[in-house]
Order: C-alpha cells, then sequence, then structure tokens
C-alpha cells in the first residue's frame, strides 16, 4: 500500500496527519510511504526529518499519485485526490454534517471517506479516538490562553506585602475537555467549580478536587447517555440551569465552557445578562465558538469585551499546539488502521463496528447511516 499525507490547506490549520514515528510504523507494516514537501512545517517537522524516517518527500501531485491510503487532519479537497489510486481510503476529519459538499465530491470520485470524528466511543477505539486527543489538548490550552488574558495570578499567594487570592474557575461541561480544563487550573492554584448535564461527571468532578455544581431539582441525564455524549435538554430544565449559573457566575474570574451537542449547535449557556453580573478583568473561554459558540456574543479568535469581560476562543484550538496535536492525531491514526490491518492481504480491513459507523462513501454513494437519517 502507498499511504500520502499532503500539506493541510485549511486557513489557521497547522497540524500534519503524521510524525515520522508514524511513519516508520506504517512502513514496518510493509507500506510505502509520500509526504508532501513542508506538510509537517507549522508543526516543527522538517522534511529531513521525514526523509530520514523513510518517507518520500515531494509535491501534492507526486504525493497522491496512486496512494491507496490518504491520512489528514481535515479532509483534503476530493480535486486533489484525482491522481489517487480508484476507490483510495481518505481517513481524516469530514465535519459531515457541516460541510454536505465535501462528502459528495468524495462520494462522486469514488473515494472511500472514512469520518474519524464518528469514531464510535467503545473501549476499543479509545486509542483511535481524535476527538479525545484533540479535546484534551483544547481543554488545557483553553485555560492556559485565559490565564494569559486575565489580569490577575491564579494561586493564591502570600507576600511581604500582602496575598493575593486564588482565581475562581468555572468549567461548564465536563467531558474530556472540560475535565481536562479542570485538572489544568487545579495544577496552577486556582479554586476551581464545574457544571454538566450528566449526573456521571458529578464523581469526576470531585475526584479532580473541584467542586461541583448541578442541577438538583429537574432531572439531567443519568449515568453516561448514549456514547456518553449529551441531548438536548428540556426547558424546564435550561431555566433551572440558567439560574444556578446566574447565581454561581457572578462570583467568577474565569469561566471555561465546553459544551457540545453532536450534529447541533452548541447550546447557548451564558447570555449577555449573566456576563454583565461578572467582575471586570474577568475572562470567558468559549472552546465551543467554531460549533455556534456556549457564550453570548463570543468570536472566533478574537478577544470581545463586553462589560468589561473579556470574550474569547479559537476556531482551531488544537492548532495552537500543532506539535503534541499532530503527534496524537497521528498515533490515532496509526492505531486505527494496525489495528484492522490484514497481513496476507497487506492492508486494512475494517470490522462491521467501526467501518460502517465512520465510513461515509464507498464505490460512488454516500453509505453512512447516521448521515443519510440527518439528510
Ligand atoms: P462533548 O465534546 O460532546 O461535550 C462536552 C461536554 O458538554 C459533555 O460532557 C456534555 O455532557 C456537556 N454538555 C452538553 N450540553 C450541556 C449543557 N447544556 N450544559 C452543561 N454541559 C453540557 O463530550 P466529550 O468530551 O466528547 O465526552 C463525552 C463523554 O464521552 C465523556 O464521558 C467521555 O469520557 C466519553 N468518551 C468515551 C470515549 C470512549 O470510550 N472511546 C472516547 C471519548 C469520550
Amino acid at each position: 500500500m502507498k499511504i500520502a499525507v499532503l500539506k493541510e490547506r485549511a486557513a489557521g490549520e497547522r497540524r500534519v496527519a503524521a510524525t515520522p514515528e508514524t511513519v516508520k510504523k506504517f512502513i514496518a507494516l510493509g507500506n510505502s510511504f509520500a509526504v508532501e514537501s513542508g506538510a509537517g512545517a507549522a508543526a516543527s517537522i522538517s522534511d529531513e526529518a521525514y526523509a530520514e524516517a523513510g518517507a518520500e518527500i515531494g509535491t501534492a501531485e507526486a504525493t497522491v499519485a496512486k496512494a491507496d491510503i490518504v491520512l489528514g487532519i481535515q479532509a483534503p479537497d476530493a480535486a486533489l485526490l484525482k491522481g489517487a489510486g480508484t476507490g483510495a481510503m481518505v481517513a481524516a476529519l469530514f465535519d459531515p454534517f457541516g460541510n454536505a459538499g465535501v462528502v459528495d465530491n468524495y462520494a462522486k470520485a469514488g473515494l472511500e471517506a472514512l469520518s474519524m470524528e464518528f469514531m464510535p466511543r467503545i473501549t476499543r477505539a479509545q486509542s483511535m479516538d481524535v476527538l479525545s486527543s484533540q479535546s484534551n489538548l483544547a481543554g488545557y490550552k483553553a485555560v492556559i490562553s485565559a490565564a494569559e488574558e486575565y489580569g490577575r495570578a491564579f494561586p493564591m499567594m502570600m507576600t511581604a506585602a500582602g496575598t493575593i487570592q486564588p482565581a475562581r474557575v468555572f468549567v461548564m461541561g465536563v467531558g474530556v475537555a472540560g475535565l481536562q480544563a479542570i485538572a489544568t487550573a487545579r495544577r496552577m492554584g486556582a479554586q476551581v467549580s464545574a457544571t454538566d448535564v450528566r449526573s456521571a461527571t458529578k464523581e469526576q468532578i470531585q475526584s479532580l478536587g473541584a467542586k461541583p455544581i448541578f442541577v438538583e431539582e429537574v432531572e439531567g441525564i443519568e449515568g453516561e447517555g448514549s456514547g456518553g455524549y449529551a441531548t438536548e435538554m428540556s426547558d424546564e430544565y435550561k431555566a433551572a440551569q440558567a439560574k444556578l449559573v446566574s447565581e454561581h457566575i457572578a462570583k467568577q474570574d474565569i469561566v471555561i465552557t465546553t459544551a457540545l451537542i453532536p450534529g447541533r449547535a452548541a447550546p447557548q449557556l451564558i447570555s449577555d445578562e449573566q456576563i454583565a453580573t461578572m467582575k471586570p478583568g474577568s475572562v470567558i473561554f468559549d472552546l465551543a465558538v467554531s460549533q455556534g459558540g456556549n457564550v453570548a456574543g463570543s468570536q472566533a479568535d478574537q478577544v470581545v469585551d463586553k462589560h468589561g469581560v473579556k470574550i474569547m476562543g479559537y476556531s482551531n484550538t488544537p492548532a495552537h499546539l500543532a506539535a503534541d496535536a499532530s503527534a496524537l492525531f497521528a498515533r490515532n491514526h496509526y492505531n486505527f488502521l494496525s489495528a484492522f490491518w490484514d497481513k496476507g492481504q497487506g492492508k486494512p480491513v475494517l470490522d462491521e463496528e467501526i467501518g460502517d459507523a465512520i465510513r461515509l462513501t464507498q464505490g460512488g454513494a454516500i453509505v453512512n447511516e447516521r448521515l443519510k437519517g440527518a439528510a
């Protein structure tokens, strides 16, 4: 098999889908590997480092020529893959619900699109899950970036000139990113509280030394919900949550919001009136900003000042840690394909549970049930 990795073309994308480590491992499975010149530059990986690992470096055209598998962070335009082998597999982020045009083009081109964000949330797929690996880094970066904008320190400091109180950090949405945000803020010495709609997160919040803030009078999501994901909440729940948040948020210095609902716009968790109750100089980092945002008025890649509160968020947070994000994404790709490697056939043969979940297009048609259901 020939495996190819192109330079990412989306604006602001600094990650790359393979590292010298994964190139070596794929070659050890009996493949050849091609990398477009400059593909790793923004993640601090030189062409020479890929070449030393055994990859061929070339133009985009030469890289994809007759490729059997193309690995990406964000799916390349199907037009870029004209020279790839018939029915080539392309594993990357497709944003299938938001980017129907790209999926259609893959179907028309006869490519096999494998959407890494559709990886099922099952134990054996954990090491293949790019949403987890990237969200974890994003949760960390959100806290670091908010701290940078915050005009005060995080830890309590007792000095000869007097005591500085610790920052109060509130994390809304305790999935993978939220848990890392809690852990990071705690490590930096902040007083941390957190909330979620899934009751299973209460214990996780406590185990990280943070205080759970939960709606008690209206039922949330018991246990883990479907695949660990949240669903849209009732109006009654939303009203109770808004009241609870209003009381709590006025006392916070930093708020990190991470709430997402798969296939839908992110729920709005903080209104303009609530922002107005916060202390001037407080910072809100909206990790959901690229999916509609959890915070009224948040804008991607800008620091918006509202009522003296700074509201920020990046359109692509993991890209701000491009080297680590690439290393983990590349390993997710390797863990995925190598788990299905059929030594006899010298290629990956996906099983039904994972293959059917992530395969969007094959043989000229859209084949994904989840995507067909959404149409
Ligand atoms: P996510 O990115 O879809 O959402 C982030 C968090 O926001 C979730 O905890 C969600 O419950 C919360 N949320 C949604 N609406 C909210 C609202 N209105 N108010 C407050 N919070 C709200 O979630 P993520 O990070 O992808 O993880 C969800 C779960 O899936 C976790 O329990 C995680 O451990 C599990 N998981 C399992 C995997 C596996 O077994 N392979 C892989 C990754 C995650």
